[in-house]
């Protein structure tokens, strides 16, 4: 579904991403592990359009056998409507909208009413806490909620491709496996998700595949369990 090829991304004049190569297959939770600057945002930031590239190519694929986009030649809202949705770093919740403004947010370039509210009645379904507090501003939401209201209002974008950006930063670990059955229920009804992730160990739980990302540079790949009894990323990442 999504392919990236040899993409090289500055930051300024730092040279951020290096040669990165990737691929997320369709119906696939593939998790992108790394330290500390290592990346890891960027990469997402370039996938969907927020960062130019300086070279290389991502394909994304959003139907079988449909059209392909370079997303490198795509503008951002465009890249939303072909259906890549983004939870970014920190959640970026409006503050002082409310939840359900919030929500309709994640509609924004759809003009399909009917379809819409159907939507936000299966995500008020999956998060009830959501339709609790559908009038409260959602900066009054805690932590854990508001990572509910990012995922809730991306999925309001309908996306083929989920990519989430440290959703467990912050979060206790019984919210953050809450929030990873969730994920795990999203991707089993059909979305495929690319998860950035510091926490290795609830990354390589939920994810099929992983790549590991250091100094901008993609160091590994496997799938999940092989990667998480490899003694390097059993030191490096999870703790010994
Ligand atoms: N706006 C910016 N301008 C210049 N350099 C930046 C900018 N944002 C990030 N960088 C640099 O790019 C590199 C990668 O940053 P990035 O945010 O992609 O890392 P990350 O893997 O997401 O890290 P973290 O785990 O801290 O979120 C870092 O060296 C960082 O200092
Ligand atoms: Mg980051």
């Amino acid at each position: 579904m999504l392919t990236i090829r040899h993409l090289d991304v500055f930051r300024g004049r730092t040279h951020v991403l290096r040669d990165v190569s990737l691929e997320i297959g369709r119906g696939e939770i593939v998790a992108l592990i790394g330290a500390n600057g290592a990346g890891k945002t960027t990469t997402l930031r370039t996938v969907s359009g927020l960062l130019p590239a300086r070279n290389g190519e991502i394909s994304f694929a959003p139907r079988e056998g449909g059209e392909v986009l370079d997303l490198t030649r795509t503008p951002a809202e465009a890249i939303v409507a072909a259906g890549v949705c983004h939870c970014p770093e920190g959640r970026g919740v409006f503050s002082r909208l409310s939840v359900h403004e919030n929500l309709l947010m994640g509609a924004y370039l759809r003009d399909d009413r009917q379809d819409i509210r159907r939507d936000m009645e299966q995500v008020c379904a999956m998060f009830p806490i959501l339709a609790a507090r559908r009038n409260q501003p959602a900066g009054n939401l805690s932590g854990g909620e508001q990572m509910m209201l990012a995922i809730g209002r991306a999925l309001m974008g309908r996306p083929r491709l989920l990519i989430l950006d440290e959703p467990s930063l912050g979060l206790a670990p019984l919210v953050v496996e809450a929030i990873f059955q969730h994920l795990a229920r999203i991707n089993r009804e059909g979305v495929t998700i690319l998860l950035v992730e510091q926490n290795a160990v609830v990354a390589l739980e939920l994810a099929h595949r992983a790549y590991v990302l250091e100094n901008g540079r993609v160091v590994m790949s496997g799938e999940s369990a092989a990667l998480a009894g490899d003694d390097n990323i059993r030191k490096a990442y999870l703790g010994g």
